[in-house]
């Protein structure tokens, strides 16, 4: 069921939490893709980007939908993931400056990590909502697989003394949760989502839970950020990558945040030797539900809307700086004042 509102743009949905406890692979097994396996020493060292359309929402959250029926009015979510290890502090924070919401990862069996406290801590700053992923549930000894049910359902099929190690190391969990000053609960016994963190318990393996969290992070962008996803004429787009594409030469990896960006506009950007005054060539985002880091069959779009994650090739991109914002020159803008502002951030 959907019924896509036209004035709304799709929200950014960023993945943060401590090195290893499985935010590419949820991403993997939600895309069919397999990212994680191609990473070296299976470590994220860079930011990520994958749109979801809403015909895909819809299919992924079905399973834990078919009572409720909630209607989807979103066109679509990027999701972007983002590396745990202790040292990419600084994309962990350009990521979370980027999104709407966030999937908070942490390994049920091991509770609340460094980088998991140091996430909580960027989202907190930005007062960013976010649902937290108990990611690994099918490392419980004897944990009986259901591929891709939703939690409620697979958990009744559990033996008694698998149900009580689940509870004894949520309750550890929400103990952590507590220790730092914060609630939290079940996402489905959660009567108050605005002051209590919900809880999904997730497997990256099996999909067990993965519906519940998807529907989650729908209904949260729907019940409470409409008005932040209203179209506005601001227009915020920031560059994460700087690559050379065959066929294409220099591209930068962008974000749309919001705003919308045509093939042929002028664009301004900081550089590393002053500012960088170009016009796009093309616009290039990868199939829906693939990564924009890896390497793939680009589509080429004479128009993008926010958000989504695409490469921009235009010519003298090479000195671009990683986390600058990218101004659009339009016909009433003054370039100089625009050069000055990228050059300040
Ligand atoms: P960084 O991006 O490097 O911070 O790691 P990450 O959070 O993206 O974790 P990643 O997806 O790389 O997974 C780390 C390891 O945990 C891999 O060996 C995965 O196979 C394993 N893993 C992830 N999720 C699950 C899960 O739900 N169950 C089990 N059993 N293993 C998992
Ligand atoms: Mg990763
Ligand atoms: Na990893």
């Amino acid at each position: 069921e959907y019924d896509i509102d036209k004035n709304l743009r799709s929200p950014i949905c960023v993945v943060l939490g401590h090195v290893d406890t499985g935010k590419t692979l949820i991403l993997d097994k939600i895309r069919k893709t397999r990212v994680q396996e191609g990473e070296a020493g299976g470590i994220t060292q860079q930011i990520g980007a994958t749109y979801f359309p809403i015909k895909s929402l819809q299919k992924l959250t079905n399973k834990v939908n078919k009572k409720h029926r909630y209607k989807h009015k979103l066109p679509g979510l990027l999701v972007i993931d983002t590396p745990g290890h202790e040292t990419f502090t600084n994309l962990r924070s350009r990521g979370s400056n980027l999104c709407d919401v966030a999937i908070l990862v942490v390994d049920i069996m091991h509770g609340i990590e460094p980088q998991t406290r140091e996430s909580i801590d960027l989202l907190k700053k930005r007062k960013t909502p976010f649902v937290v992923a108990l990611n690994k549930i099918d490392r419980l000894y004897d944990w009986n697989v259901t591929e891709n049910m939703g939690f409620r359902d697979t958990f009744k099929n559990q033996k008694k003394h698998v149900q009580m190690e689940f509870q004894n190391r949520l309750n550890e969990t929400i103990l952590h949760f507590n220790q730092l000053g914060m609630n939290a609960e079940l996402y489905f016994k959660n009567k108050s989502i605005k002051d209590t963190v919900s809880l999904v318990p997730t497997s990256a393996v099996t999909g067990e839970g993965i519906p519940d969290l998807l529907m989650y992070v729908v209904q949260l962008t729907q019940k409470y950020m409409i008005k932040k996803l209203t179209y506005l004429s601001t227009f915020q787009c920031t560059i994460l990558e700087v690559k050379v594409i065959e066929g294409h030469g220099t591209t930068v990896d962008v974000i749309l945040v919001n705003g919308k960006i045509h093939e042929g506009d002028r664009i301004i950007t900081c550089g590393l030797n002053g500012p960088i005054d170009t016009t796009i060539r093309a616009l290039l985002t990868p199939q829906p539900l693939k990564e924009l880091r890896v390497k793939s069959e680009f589509i080429r779009h004479p128009v993008l809307h926010a958000a989504v994650g695409f490469k921009i090739s235009a010519v003298g991109l090479e000195n671009s700086i990683p986390g600058s914002e990218v101004f659009i020159c339009g016909q009433r803008d003054d370039p100089e004042e625009l050069k000055e502002r990228a050059m300040k951030d």
